[in-house]
């Protein structure tokens, strides 16, 4: 049995910059522990609007090829070194998953509550794993929106990538980042703003 994440946990948690994320990942079973995990998300309507796909190693050559080919394709100008970033970028982490929303029609559940329950499952994939001592990020960049790649990702007209969730070990120690007040985001609502413009 893991140990949840305490509050200090979640106080401290980060992202690890991807190149920077090396082995070990988790192994197939934690893995699908964390999956399992992570798909205990809020789910208006109980939808499941979401699914997951590895990138399994043995790919992400050819993927990362394809990508600088496509990153041609669409930006001829393109520098060199950009296609290089495109070459690695699934290339450091041992295990990169990419969180898939799925659409469905519903009366009652706009897209928006879809998307936000995926990017959920991508969230709580990487709690899940930091539980399980694994650093990760979660990261989109222009493959996540392109209809070629979703193409190759065997992506339906009503899905779309919500991020390739890139996890394994930190092979430094994360500076911490500037994070923002939390007293300057939270207030309070004041019913006296209630007025119908009709009246
Ligand atoms: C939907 C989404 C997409 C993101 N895509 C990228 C990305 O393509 N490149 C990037 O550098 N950071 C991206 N980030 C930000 C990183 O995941 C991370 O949050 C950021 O580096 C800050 O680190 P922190 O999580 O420790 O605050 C994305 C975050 C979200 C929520």
């Amino acid at each position: 049995m893991c140990v949840p994440l305490s509050l200090s946990d979640l106080s401290e948690r980060r992202s690890a910059p991807v190149a920077q994320l090396g082995a070990p990942g988790p192994d197939r079973p934690t893995l699908l522990r964390c999956i399992k995990a992570a798909i205990r998300v809020p789910d208006h309507g109980k939808l499941v609007p979401f699914r997951l796909i590895e990138i399994p190693s043995a790919a992400r050559d050819a993927l990362g090829e394809a990508l600088a080919r496509r990153h041609k394709e669409l930006e001829p100008d393109v520098a060199p070194k950009v296609l290089d970033k495109d070459r690695t970028r699934f290339s450091f982490a041992p295990t990169v998953v990419a969180v898939v929303a799925r659409v469905v029609e519903s009366p009652k559940v706009p897209r928006l509550e879809q998307e936000l329950t995926a990017g959920c499952v991508a969230f709580q994939l990487l709690q899940a794993v930091a539980a399980e001592g694994f650093a990760g990020n979660w990261l989109t960049g222009w493959a996540a929106y392109d209809p070629e790649v979703a193409r190759w990702f065997g992506l339906e007209p009503n899905e779309l990538i919500i991020g390739f969730v890139h996890i394994g070990t930190a092979r430094v120690d994360v500076p911490e980042r500037e994070r923002p007040d939390v007293t300057s985001l939270l207030s309070e609502f004041n019913p006296d703003s209630i007025y119908f413009t009709r009246d």
